[in-house]
């Protein structure tokens, strides 16, 4: 880019790590709207703090009603609205934080551009697996029958795609507790 300089002269991450003694990484979980990723990451952040771990939840529906406000559910709106996200990540898992990311993040192409900012090394993808089936008979939003009704276009599962990742590092589906799913998490990744 023209006229810019970015700056190199800054503290670095090892030593943000060393003062908060842990490790900076991304927890990004995918999966359908109502699978549960906002509620597993509360679970999971809870644990964390109690363990003396610094973390910080970016989630779909608050980043939408702040930084990215101006964004819909096109797919090039999906994809800047990650994009700004993964950005966003990035700057957390620098200053050595555990940064927990709940997007629905639909296609294969939006999670590798998420991995490819985030930098593959410190991303950790969780596939929240349940069905349309089950996400549509809880509703917990409402925005399913709203969706089934026409109100909303670009449904993700009813009238935009969900592509299931190829080979996410962890998998959670219904057969798990909330508690369950947190250790899940937890035993898998070193943190
Ligand atoms: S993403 O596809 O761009 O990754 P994101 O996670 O930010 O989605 O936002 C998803 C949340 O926005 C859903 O949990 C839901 O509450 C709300 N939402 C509103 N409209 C839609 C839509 N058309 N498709 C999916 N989610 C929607």
């Amino acid at each position: 880019m023209n006229n810019i300089f970015p700056t190199d002269k800054i503290l670095q991450r090892a030593d943000k790590e060393q003062l908060l003694e842990q490790k900076g990484i991304a927890i990004w979980f995918t999966g359908l709207s109502g699978s549960g990723k906002t509620t597993i990451a509360i679970a999971l952040e809870k644990e964390l703090l109690a363990k003396g771990l610094l973390t910080q939840i970016l989630d779909g529906d608050n980043i939408r009603t702040g930084i990215n406000n101006n964004l819909g559910f096109s797919d090039v709106d999906r994809i800047e609205n990650i994009r700004r996200i993964a950005e966003i990540t990035k700057l957390f898992v620098n200053c050595g934080v555990i940064t927990i990311c709940c997007f629905v993040s639909p296609t294969e192409e939006i999670r590798t551009i998420a991995k490819n900012i985030i930098g593959k090394a410190d991303f950790v993808e969780i596939f929240v697996n349940i069905s349309l089936e089950v996400c549509e008979k809880r509703d917990v939003k409402g925005l399913y029958a709203k969706a089934r009704k026409g109100e909303i276009k670009d449904f993700t599962g009813i009238t935009a795609p969900f592509e299931a990742p190829i080979n996410p590092e962890i998998e959670l589906t219904d057969a798990l507790s909330l508690e369950q799913s947190v250790k899940k998490i937890l035993d898998k990744i070193k943190l």
